[in-house]
């Protein structure tokens, strides 16, 4: 539609459908481009935050969007892309994909159930700025035709470069703009193909041995941890309001115990002595104690707790590497 000349005055409707946890910056473009936030058709999802493809609408009419998730930002959740896919094809729709840490699954095989039929969509949104930990902003837009890009685009002008060739202001919105994926480039071209795969299933591995960790602490694990993310709650609200409030003042090591490998039990052994005790030195102290040893009741509805492992990941991997990026098979 953005090819258009008219732009959306006389086109025909658009139907924008979005899982029930579609992320809330989706939600929000759809606002920047005029579709209207609350305008969309909401798919139910299931237990673990996948949109549930058996609930897609069928009675759609006109061009349609369907934006689908891979990783959702709680639990890591991929929607199931086959079933989206084929519902897609089958009304002729354009299917997106907000994969903004989960794309990067891809590159693992390990992950290839979750990621089946995803490299068939239309369109895909990444972010560079999560797991290569380059800095802040790196979005990445990837559409299946390049030609959809230039179409919405470009903007020439007799002063500007013709336009043959890659043209970043001729492919995305800004006209001037920095070198952004130099910075990109560079972590990949640095880490190797097989560095990023490493860096992604290190991190997922990294993830299961949390869940075990703040499981054997006394917190509930709430997702199955298939990904980067671990889903936790304490026993009650105020506890878990608590340990948030720890979480962020701590920059994500509050209420972890002790640095996972850094002793010589291996996390995720049974203690002797049951649960991790928590740290009691550096800056995780009051609010984590009583939060690690006492274990939720089941009926507890005590609010999820994101715990946002990527971000102590990225800050692990760069210190152990002296703060720089090695260069990695
Ligand atoms: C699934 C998902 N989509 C979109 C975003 C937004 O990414 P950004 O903050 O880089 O715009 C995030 C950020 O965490 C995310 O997890």
């Amino acid at each position: 539609m953005a090819g258009r000349p008219a732009g959306l005055f006389g086109a025909p409707e658009l139907t924008v459908v979005v899982g029930e946890y579609a992320h809330s910056t989706v939600v929000r473009a759809l606002g920047l481009l005029g579709l209207g936030r609350d305008r969309v058709r909401r798919v139910p999802a299931d237990d673990q935050g996948r949109m549930r493809a058996d609930c897609l609408p069928g009675d759609v009419t006109g061009p349609v969007v369907i934006c689908a998730q891979a990783g959702e930002v709680n639990t890591g959740a991929f929607d199931p892309f086959p079933s989206i896919l084929e519902s897609a094809r089958r009304h002729q729709a354009w299917m997106h994909v907000d994969g903004a840490f989960g794309l990067w699954a891809l590159t693992d095989p390990s992950r290839a159930h979750l990621t089946a039929a995803l490299a068939d969509a239309d369109s895909w949104a990444t972010d560079g700025h999560k797991w290569l930990n380059v800095p802040y902003d790196c979005g990445i837009a990837l559409v299946r035709r390049p030609e959809d890009l230039r179409r919405s685009f470009t903007a020439a002008a007799g002063y500007l470069p013709p336009d043959t060739g890659f043209e970043a202001a001729n492919l995305t919105p800004q006209s001037s703009q920095r070198a952004r994926q130099v910075e990109v480039w560079a972590v990949l071209r640095t880490l190797g193909r097989q560095g990023v795969t490493d860096l992604i299933t290190r991190t997922c591995r990294h993830a299961q041995t949390m869940a075990v960790c703040l499981g054997q602490a006394g917190l509930e694990v709430l997702n199955d941890v298939v990904f980067n993310q671990v889903l936790v709650r304490a026993a009650t609200d105020e506890q878990t309001r608590a340990l948030i409030t720890a979480v962020q003042r701590d920059g994500g090591r509050a209420g972890a115990g002790r640095p996972c490998g850094s002793t010589a039990r291996p996390c995720g052994s049974a203690s002797p002595a049951g649960p991790r005790p928590p740290r009691t030195s550096g800056t995780a102290q009051t609010p984590s104690s009583p939060l690690l040893s006492s274990r939720p009741p089941e009926t507890d509805q005590t609010r999820p707790v994101i715990c946002r492992y990527v971000t102590m990941l990225r800050w692990t991997h760069t210190r152990q590497r002296g703060g720089r990026v090695v260069r990695r098979g």
